[in-house]
């Protein structure tokens, strides 16, 4: 197989907010796709970073009376533990706020604007006469124009669902000092986005979107493409716009460019070439793994910045649903907006790796995490079905061979037909058909499973002059327990991990170099995985809902 040169990214979470759920499906799912690439064999490498800028970090930080500096040095750090705790691992964790990023940030605008894709021009905004600041439509409040329902945002109702503009508002104020906001002019930078209607048309049909993302782009693309502003007034926490004083990029600008930032990093820590990944005439692969509500970023304005500023653009942009909890949207009061945290204390994250995989596919459809299924499927597939091949077989190596294989694998069909199998659960991982690769993998245990009840150790193990058998039947099974370990090992690295150590032997390939242990001395079976305890569950549901009455 021809190696392959990957960059990989997940979209940058903001720096304000603790992670929670819904964020992790898609950091598992990056995650997974990038651990399979790496067992493969592949040179890939996935980078991500904090979204450090923009106004609700600034006023985050103003309210809590720290710098913006120092808020996003602290949630930095908790996102940097919760990603690693749920077994994440990027190959550079970066931050949007950094040298690297507001290098390469000017650069963009410079050669965008040398190519003459930016413009300026006097817009009317809301101001905020007591902060001294423009307010974004998300900082303003006021009645709805529709139903007349108090306090709504700028931008829409959450009543009635109108969307409508901040100056629509009824009795409006700033969210931010309780004033009546008042309008002010001011210039603005925008980016030409219509310039590049046509190299978008082509992009979008070039195969690099999934099915229903083209869609929804031809409509964008059909309505045609607006000028997007990119600048924003002083106060602002980011980066000052170049021979632009007091004018700052939007944090929409530069966070895109946060992926390349956070490379440029890794590159500096390596002997790795920025070039060779970002040139316009790379041939490394290059994936972004986003949610489906930032696609109008990643799918029209990175890639239109990216080739007017002569960069390479994406293979492909991988889009996501979003995470319903027992079929509904996470909500506080119901304690289904759960941190990533707030689920470490109680459960196992691999669990969550798991069911998450059991559940996602390559598509943008919504998935739901429903905690009676969640413990359902963890229990019986992974404790119940995989683990217990292992726990079922290891006492009788043990105890009656000295932890040692037999000599010869006496089912090499059964083991080929597990082998076999490889290529078709690859291609699943490839395709990010998640879910269809779990439920071959768990066919196959089931497979195992029904070996084992046939050949009933447990009664051979009882029998005069069955030893020989036992141990065949044993080594067979351990063995076959030992391909479905490399199966799971993008979805459950530390598993995985420690059925290597039970088995003496590590897998770091893909399976089809795989031969059958034989002769081969194991370690003790220690227990791989409990099961899901109900009370973990209710107990993570009543920590939600009471971290929502400390806020
Ligand atoms: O939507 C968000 O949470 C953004 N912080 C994602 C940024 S992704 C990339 F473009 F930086
Ligand atoms: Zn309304």
């Amino acid at each position: 197989m021809q190696q392959r040169k990957i960059l990989v990214t997940s979209a940058l979470p903001y720096a304000n907010g603790e992670i929670h759920l819904g964020h992790l499906v898609e950091y598992i799912q990056t995650d997974i796709w990038v651990r399979f690439q790496k067992q493969r064999g592949h040179e890939c490498y996935y980078v991500c970073a904090d979204d450090a800028h923009g106004t609700p970090i600034m006023l985050k930080a103003d309210r809590d009376g720290i710098t913006p500096e120092e808020l996003i040095a602290q949630v930095g750090k908790n996102h940097q533990r919760d990603f690693s705790d749920f077994g994440i691992a990027f190959d550079n964790y970066h931050s949007t706020h950094s040298d690297e990023n507001k290098t390469l940030s000017a650069l963009v605008y410079n050669r965008l604007r040398e190519a003459g894709h930016i413009c300026s021009s006097t817009i009317t905004q809301a101001f905020d006469p007591v902060k001294n600041m423009f307010l974004p439509d998300r900082f303003i409040k006021g009645d709805c124009p529709k139903c007349g329902a108090k306090d709504q945002y700028g931008d829409g109702c959450e009543v009635c669902g109108a969307n409508y503009s901040p100056t629509d508002l009824k009795n409006a104020v700033s969210a931010v000092s309780g004033v009546t906001p008042i309008e002010k002019e001011s210039v603005h930078y925008f980016f030409n986005l219509a310039d590049f209607t046509e190299m978008l048309r082509e992009w979008t049909r070039a195969g690099h979107l999934q099915a229903e993302v083209r869609n929804k782009l031809a409509e964008w693309l059909e309505g045609g493409l607006q000028q997007w502003d990119i600048s924003r007034d002083a106060p602002y926490f980011g980066f000052e716009i170049p021979d632009a004083p007091n004018k700052y990029f939007y944090v929409w600008l530069d966070a895109p460019i946060g992926y390349m930032a956070s490379f440029q990093n890794l590159c500096d820590k390596t002997n790795l070439n920025f070039d060779d990944f970002w040139a316009k005439e790379s041939d490394v692969e290059l994936y972004h793994f986003i949610g489906k509500d930032i696609i109008y970023f990643h799918a029209l304005f990175w890639p239109a910045m990216l080739s007017g500023a002569n960069f390479r653009t994406p293979d492909a942009i991988f889009a996501h649903g979003f995470l319903t909890v027992n079929g509904e949207k996470m909500s506080k009061s119901r304690g289904t907006f759960i941190t990533a945290r707030t689920y470490l204390d109680h459960l196992n994250p691999e669990y969550l790796r798991y069911y998450f995989a059991a559940k996602l596919s390559n598509t943008i459809d919504d998935i739901d995490l429903n905690f009676d299924d969640f413990s359902h499927r963890v229990n019986s597939d992974l404790v119940g079905k995989v683990v217990n091949i292992a726990s079922r077989c290891s006492g009788f190596i043990r105890k009656k061979f000295d932890n040692k294989l037999s000599m010869t694998c006496v089912e090499p069909k059964l083991f080929a037909e597990f082998i076999g199998e490889s290529e078709v659960i690859a291609n699943c991982y490839e395709q990010r058909e998640f879910s269809k690769a779990m439920r071959e993998i768990m066919e196959l245990a089931d497979k195992a499973n029904q070996y084992i009840d046939h050949k009933k150790p447990w009664l051979l193990a009882k029998e005069e002059g069955k030893d020989t058998e036992l141990h065949d039947v044993c080594s067979v099974a351990i063995n076959l327990f030992r391909i479905l370990a490399a199966y799971l090992k993008p979805v459950l690295p530390v598993l995985t991990t420690k059925a290597e150590a039970f088995l003496n032997a590590p897998t770091t390939r893909w399976i089809d170099e795989l031969k059958p242990l034989v002769n081969h001395t194991l370690n003790d079976f220690e227990p791989l995985m409990t099961r899901v305890e109900a009370d973990k569950i209710t107990a993570i549901i009543d920590d939600s809902k009471e971290t929502l009455l400390k806020v």
